[in-house]
């Protein structure tokens, strides 16, 4: 089959025939057809009012459809005819995937040179706007909502790692990507997306640079991708969660500090309390905070293979936010020292 000539998921034989085996229960289905009117129509034409914003991939739009449902449409930027097919095949498995504390697909359309993503509209926006945006000074994230975020996403990326089939590496954990529904409650957006994306010099360059406070030493340095490049990458977001600090701090004269070698010298000297956002004026759980840091440094580890599973991060995240955080359930502590990390960032620097 063309790509060209389908418009959407539902088109595709394969797919059409899970539509009939669901059909008993329409909300069983995995994707809903849009045609491109439609989404033209929800968008006001991808009018720069609807513009949500930009990411390597592409901008996205808020649209609300003609049931008055308010979707966010993804617009691919356009890409090669060879690496088209696989896309399908990659965006079909990853529309699968369905938890609820993932962001999932809601369709997909491709024809002549527009590759859209529809997804639900998340209205309290991501990790990214409350913590270093727009939203930040109204600090919505009270302590127990910061928790219970760093709880979800965990879950997330449990079961993309643990439970999806295929397993899924979402190589681009960080802010951004961690939506927040009407509940606050989180939903990790664009897994697998990094691996859908043709090796174009773009997206590539731009990811580096945009999120490299985020990214596993071995993953900027050789590329070696692995589920525990997301756990380093989760790692460097609970620390954010918690601070508030962002992953990369840029002084004058281009002097770079990042997350783990601002926070490490507080560890060391057991000043926990200098760790929170100042913006929770001091409302917060400071055993909560100490156990969350710890896991966050363990997470952070420079040897990859030395990382804790996203299983054991959840465990750990829910005994250590919980009541019960047992002295068995307490993962040792092995912490960097200053030079590692100006070590880790030179190299990040070089690559
Ligand atoms: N479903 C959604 N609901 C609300 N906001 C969304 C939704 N999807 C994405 N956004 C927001 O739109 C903006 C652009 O998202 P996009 O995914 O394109 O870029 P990004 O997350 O900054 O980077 P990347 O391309 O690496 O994912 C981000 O601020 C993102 O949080
Ligand atoms: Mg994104």
């Amino acid at each position: 089959m063309n790509l060209k000539q389908y418009c959407c998921f539902l088109k595709d034989e394969g797919l059409n025939k899970i539509q009939v085996s669901n059909k008993k229960n329409s909300r069983d289905y995995p994707w809903e057809m849009y045609t491109l009117k439609e989404l033209l129509r929800a968008t006001n034409n991808f009018h720069q009012d609807n513009k949500i914003g930009e990411g390597g991939f592409g901008s996205v739009y808020f649209g609300r459809t003609s049931k008055s449902v308010q979707i966010a449409v993804k617009r691919l930027k356009t890409m090669t005819a060879k690496a088209e097919m696989e896309f399908a095949v990659e965006v079909e498995v990853l529309g699968r995937v369905r938890h609820q504390n993932l962001l999932g697909l809601r369709g997909f359309y491709a024809g002549g040179d527009e590759r859209l993503i529809v997804y639900d509209y998340m209205p309290n926006h991501s990790l990214l706007t409350h913590l270093h945006g727009p939203l930040a000074k109204e600090c919505q994230l009270d302590w127990p909502r910061r928790m219970s975020i760093a709880i979800g996403a965990a879950e997330g990326l449990a079961y993309l790692h643990h439970e999806s089939t295929p397993h899924i590496i979402h190589r681009d954990i960080k802010a951004s990507n961690v939506l927040l529904d009407p509940e606050f409650q989180a939903k990790v957006a664009d897994f697998g997306f990094a691996k859908l994306v043709p090796d174009g010099v773009t997206h590539l360059t731009t990811k580096v640079k945009g999120t490299l406070g985020y990214l596993a030493p071995e993953y900027a340095m050789w590329g070696k991708v692995s589920e525990s490049c997301d756990v380093y990458s989760f790692g460097i977001l609970l620390l954010e969660i918690i601070s508030a600090k962002k992953p990369i701090e840029k002084f004058p004269g281009g002097v770079k500090r990042d997350i783990v070698q601002w926070v490490t010298p507080y560890v060391n000297k057991g000043l926990f309390n200098n760790i929170a956002d100042p913006k929770l004026k001091g409302k917060f759980d400071l055993e909560q905070l100490k156990n969350v840091t710890t896991i966050a440094l363990r997470c952070t580890d420079s040897s990859a293979d030395k990382r804790p599973s996203m299983k054991e991060v959840v465990d750990w995240l829910k005994n250590g936010v919980g009541s019960t955080w047992g002295e068995e359930n307490i993962p040792t502590l092995s912490i960097k020292n200053g030079d590692e990390g100006n070590d880790k960032d030179d190299k990040l620097k070089n690559n």
